[in-house]
């Protein structure tokens, strides 16, 4: 007689690494003009809630022992507490953004202004870019998007500043307008294992699922309601991933895959098309 044995599938143990955020209080929000499809505005915005909603992520990260500083906020600026579209840092380089609506230029200068005061030496860039909003970095390779806000030109330009190799990816669904709400990086690669991901695969133009498929083998392919929850806009410390507490299918997955999900409630900002990445500038190692 043959025994079947069944070997119970062990999720990898994963660890965190601390990490330095740089976050803007959302005094300033609102929305007012409307630059994204989830923006409409004639819908309120609960200040008070957003303000709550907002001190709970910080608190969430400070509890999991991450360093924040804060970015002071600029009247006149509502999305300035978007924190992750102004810069993108690598070690000891910066690479400004250009933002691509009139109605956030601005905002690139406070974030020039604060990194410098901070000791780092701001590239300041000739071409279309917003930030982390597009570039997501791990320890070999940069990968951003293009086809909504920043251009194919300054992913040259950001390799070159940032002294990394740039992979650039097409999204082609304006639901999914930057990089960090189609695509989340779980494990930047710089612990034991291999460098790991979650992506919506419908965000990105046929080119761009081949090179994410060939890159990323084993990626963990989430579904349309957990993208349009805004899931993928998550921030991983490579164990805890601080994730909308509405993306409850990609919660169910991370955890299988070794992760601890951390749901929070960001309802306010995603009126504005954005959540918890969006306002999660990191100072990468
Ligand atoms: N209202 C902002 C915009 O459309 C939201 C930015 C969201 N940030 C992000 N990292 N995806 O520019």
């Amino acid at each position: 007689m043959t025994q079947i044995l069944t070997t119970p599938l062990v999720a990898p143990v994963r660890s965190a690494r601390t990490r330095h955020y740089v976050m803007c209080p959302p005094t300033e929000f609102d929305v007012v003009y409307s630059i994204n499809p989830w923006m409409d505005p004639s819908t309120a915005v609960d200040r008070e809630l957003a303000r709550a909603q907002w001190q709970a992520l910080q608190d969430v990260y400070a509890g999991l022992g991450h360093r924040i500083d804060l970015l002071e906020p600029v009247a006149g600026l509502p999305d300035m507490v978007f924190a992750a579209n102004g810069a993108v840092s690598v070690a000891d380089r910066t690479y400004g953004a250009a933002f691509a609506f009139p109605q956030r230029q601005a905002e690139a200068h406070a974030h020039v202004d604060f990194l410098r005061a901070a000791g780092r030496e701001v590239h300041r860039p000739a071409h279309t870019n917003e930030g982390e909003g597009d570039f997501l970095v791990l320890r070999d390779v940069v990968l951003a998007g293009h086809g909504f806000r920043t251009t194919t030109d300054a992913h040259r330009e950001a390799e070159a500043a940032l002294g990394r190799p740039v992979v650039s990816l097409e999204l082609v669904d304006p639901r999914f307008y930057h990089l960090d709400v189609a695509l989340g990086v779980l494990d930047d690669g710089h612990g034991d294992g291999p460098a790991d991901i979650a992506w919506f695969p419908a965000a990105f133009s046929p080119a761009a699922r081949r090179t994410l498929r060939r890159m990323f083998p084993g990626a963990l392919e989430c579904f349309e309601a957990d993208a349009l929850a805004f899931g993928l806009n998550f921030v991983s410390d490579g164990r805890n991933v601080v994730l909308p507490a509405e993306a409850t299918g990609l919660a169910a997955s991370l955890r299988e895959r070794g992760y601890e999900p951390v749901p929070v409630e960001l309802s306010e900002f995603v009126k504005g098309g954005g959540s918890v990445k969006c306002c999660t500038a990191e100072l990468h190692r």
